[in-house]
């Protein structure tokens, strides 16, 4: 298959109407605070047998199209010998991988954060590839403040996304570009708005000057949304308007999907949200979509609690997550859905 029509095929079963992807990429720190939460120690073989526990969700495959892994669960196989990409692909879903080496503080932008991993990426991504990974995700993170994200910082942030979207597309992944624009901080929804405005703005740049097409790739964005010390919070309608309102400023229709992150709002939360967001969202050039980490598996650990004998339970939960997630990609969520 040429790299062109590998890219068009990954597309058209990742951006699927109705469907979102899971994002089960959390790097060692970020699952071992997840696990301490429910008391569960980050081991290699509990990490496995959760990531099992959710990919072998009898119907995950009918609300998710793709799922994002951490490189060590390419390389984990469970008890019956399967590998985890083919669990993913048994279920008819596409399996992708987070590239990124997480951040560091980006250098003379005090404030600031870089994500590191472009060298060698292409080699990496190559063995990825070769592992059966189909996509790649990438993030960036942008803190906002009276005086950041700076200039300098969403310039460079912006470069570094382009340069590993353009990497995957060589080599016929699809890339998922995410600009998190962080929840942290007292700002106003209208300074969320105005921050990831510019911040879409320099990226799109960036993608254009570095030849990436547009119609191959997936951006994964943050919601307008208050910071979580401001004092009121914002409705889902209001979230909504002002969410499909930046995007219609700064996303090109070439682009086929939005899948938003869920960034710390609770799972009934977000799923309102993406709900209201579509509802909103006649005309759309891109499907509007959901690559949920916390939203979607916060029940899942609740119910699962590290026990063998929860397994079924804790799959009902990602189960109920993931439709009604798919319903509000449709716009036709609602809270007493909640209950069933
Ligand atoms: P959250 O949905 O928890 O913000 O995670 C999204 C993410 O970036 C993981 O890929």
């Amino acid at each position: 298959m040429s790299i062109q029509s590998e890219l068009q095929s990954t597309i058209a079963d990742l951006v699927v109407k109705g469907k979102g992807i899971l994002a089960a990429d959390e790097s060692h720190p970020t699952i071992a605070k997840r696990f301490k939460e429910i008391n569960v120690e980050s081991t290699e073989q509990n990490r496995l047998d959760y990531r099992e526990l959710m990919l072998t969700t009898p119907g995950l495959g009918e609300f998710i199209s793709g799922v994002i892994l951490f490189e060590e669960t390419l390389g984990q196989t469970t008890a019956e010998g399967k590998s985890m990409l083919q669990i993913a692909t048994e279920q008819g879903v596409v399996p992708g991988i987070k590239v990124d080496k997480g951040t560091v503080p980006l250098l003379n932008a005090s404030g600031d954060m870089i994500t590191e991993g472009l060298d060698g990426l292409a080699d990496r991504l190559a063995n990825y590839k070769e592992k059966g990974a189909r996509f790649a995700k990438w993030r960036e993170v942008y803190t906002i403040s009276a005086h950041n994200p700076t200039q300098l910082g969403m310039d460079t942030n912006a470069e570094v996304l382009a340069r590993y979207a353009a990497v995957c597309q060589s080599l016929g992944m699809v890339p998922i570009v995410e600009p998190e624009v962080l929840l942290d901080g007292d700002h106003t929804i209208a300074r969320c708005f105005e921050v990831t405005e510019a911040v879409q703005h320099t990226v799109f740049h960036a993608l254009h000057k570095h030849r990436v097409q547009l119609e191959y790739m997936v951006l994964k964005p943050s919601m307008v949304v208050p910071g979580k010390d401001f004092p009121s919070a914002a409705g889902a309608e209001e979230i909504a308007e002002k969410t499909l309102t930046q995007l219609y400023r700064s996303v090109p229709g070439a682009v086929p999907g939005i899948n938003f992150l869920s960034g710390g709002q609770t799972p009934e939360e977000a799923t309102q949200n993406l709900n209201f967001i579509n509802a909103m969202a006649d005309n759309a050039p891109w499907l509007l979509s959901f690559s949920f980490a916390r939203a979607l598996q916060e029940p899942v650990l609740q119910a699962w609690q590290g026990r063998p004998e929860n397994i079924a339970v804790a799959q009902k939960a990602l189960y109920k997550r993931a439709k009604l997630n798919s319903a509000a990609c449709l716009g036709s969520y609602t809270v007493e859905m909640e209950k069933e």
